[in-house]
Order: C-alpha cells, then structure tokens, then sequence
C-alpha cells in the first residue's frame, strides 16, 4: 500500500511547480529486476530524502536517474527542467545538470584537491567558481595543494559534494553523505548541506542517518523492495513512528 502525504508520483502536467520527475521506472541489472516502477517528483529548491531499508533499491534509483549503465533503464521517464533525462547517456545526464555523488566518492588519485575540482571544469556548463567553492569549504582550501586521495574520509565527502557545485548541477543526488564519518564531521557536512539548502539547490539525499537526513529534507520518500511506498513531508516521517519502525526500522 502506498501512503500518500501529499500529492504523490506527481506527473509533469502537475504544472510548473514541479523540476524534477521520473515516473514508472523500471531497471534491470542484467536479469535482475531492482528498480520496479519508482515515480516520485520533487520541485525546485526542495530537498527529497530517499530512504529505505538495506536493499530496497536507493542506490539503484539514483544510478538510474542519472543514467549509469547499471542498472539499466527499460523503460519509464525522467525530466529534469524540461529535459528528457531518460534519452540520455550519463555524460549528457551530467550536461544537463544531474550531479551524482556517489558512495565511494571516485576521487581521482594522483591529483590534488584543487586539480580535483578544476577536472570537473575542464567542459562547459561550469558551475560555482573555485573562490566560492573554497568559501563554503574551509577545509578543502586548507588542503588544495594536498593530493585528493589522502584526505580524510570527511574531507573527501567535502570534495565530492564541492567537485559537483563545480559542474553547473540542477540536481544534486547524495548517496549516503556521512556514511563512515564521525559525528563531528557529519555535523560538518550538514552545516554545509544546510548551507546548500539555503542558496536553493534541488537535492535528493540518501542516507542510513534517516533522521538526519530527515532533519534536512521538506519531503520524504520511502523506497521498499525497488518500489515508492511513502511518499510526504520529512515531518510527517518523523511524527510517524509506525511508519519508521516498519521500512527504516528506526
Ligand atoms: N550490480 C548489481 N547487480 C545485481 N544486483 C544488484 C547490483 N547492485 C545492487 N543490486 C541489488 O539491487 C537491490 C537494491 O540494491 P541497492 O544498492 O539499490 O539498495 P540500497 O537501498 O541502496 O541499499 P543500501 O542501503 O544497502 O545501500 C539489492 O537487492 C541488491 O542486491
Ligand atoms: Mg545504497
């Protein structure tokens, strides 16, 4: 049974209000099928956790969205700002404005922080210059001259999140952002999410942490065996004990 907060899987024709939506989608990793007819839309500036129990199909869901080859999309639709996301390759995906960052980070190795950052800009649409980056990320200024690959695992979430402001993303999908980090670097890391937040980037996060992830998000959406079964505000997650005990067992 699917709970509905407020309007769920909401389709393009919903209006202008809506930024981002996929609708039905359906991928496949070879014969398995994972992702089984996720639909969900989120409007501009607002913040979507994706949450799930192990498995449920979260990373999967934001792999598809962003076009990787796996798991591959066969069939359903993706719009981003008008574009059809879902005809694309996922370096046309990242043209458009999809910003994946993903668990492991996929920081480059023989390069420093900074080099890290100016990759991301050596093609057009750049986003947030170097200075701007640095402002919000005190950190990675500290170390630009460092290579990239001896950070430590809460700067390397730094540089992944900055290395995608550095693209011109419309989009920013996080994929379990504090995975592994101590809560004095998680606190970080939200302080620069809320930051985030605040200048209106459109993000959708995923994260064990749900109450954190909660805590940052205007909306919640609740993945179960590869499909939405929640989809409403992040506080009526948080207000719903049952709910939580039953597909985030929090
Ligand atoms: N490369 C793959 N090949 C085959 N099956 C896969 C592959 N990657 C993931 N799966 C399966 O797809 C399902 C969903 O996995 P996914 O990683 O999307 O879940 P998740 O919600 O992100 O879980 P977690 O909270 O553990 O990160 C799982 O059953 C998983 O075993
Ligand atoms: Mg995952």
């Amino acid at each position: 049974m699917t709970v509905t907060e407020t309007q769920p899987n909401t389709p393009l024709e919903a209006g202008a209000e809506t930024y981002f939506a996929c609708t039905d989608l359906h991928a496949y990793y070879g014969e398995s099928y994972i992702v089984q007819g996720v639909g969900f839309s989120v409007r501009k500036s607002e913040i979507v956790a994706l949450l799930g129990r192990n498995g449920a199909g979260k990373t999967s869901t934001l792999r598809t969205i962003a076009r990787a080859g796996q798991p591959e999309l066969k069939s359903g639709e993706i719009f981003l700002d008008g574009d059809a996301i879902h005809r694309m390759s996922a370096f046309q995906a990242s043209r458009a404005g999809i910003g994946l960052v993903p668990e492991d980070r996929r920081i480059i190795a023989g390069l420093t922080v900074e080099e890290n950052l100016q990759l991301a800009q050596i093609a057009e649409p750049k986003g947030w210059p170097l200075e701007r980056l640095y402002e919000h990320f005190p950190r990675l200024a500290e170390r630009r001259r460092q290579e990239g690959v001896t950070l430590s695992g809460g700067e390397q979430q730094m540089l992944a999140v900055a290395r995608a402001l550095a693209r011109d993303v419309k989009l920013l999908l996080l994929d379990e952002p504090y995975e592994g980090l101590a809560p004095v670097i998680v606190q970080e890391i939200e302080r620069i999410l809320h930051e985030i937040k605040s200048l209106g980037l459109t993000t959708i996060i995923v994260e064990q942490n749900a109450i954190a992830a909660l805590n940052l998000a205007d909306r919640a959406i609740i993945l179960d065996m590869g499909n939405v079964v929640f989809d409403g505000t992040a506080q009526a997650v948080l207000d719903n004990a049952e709910l939580r005990q039953e597909y985030l067992a929090i």
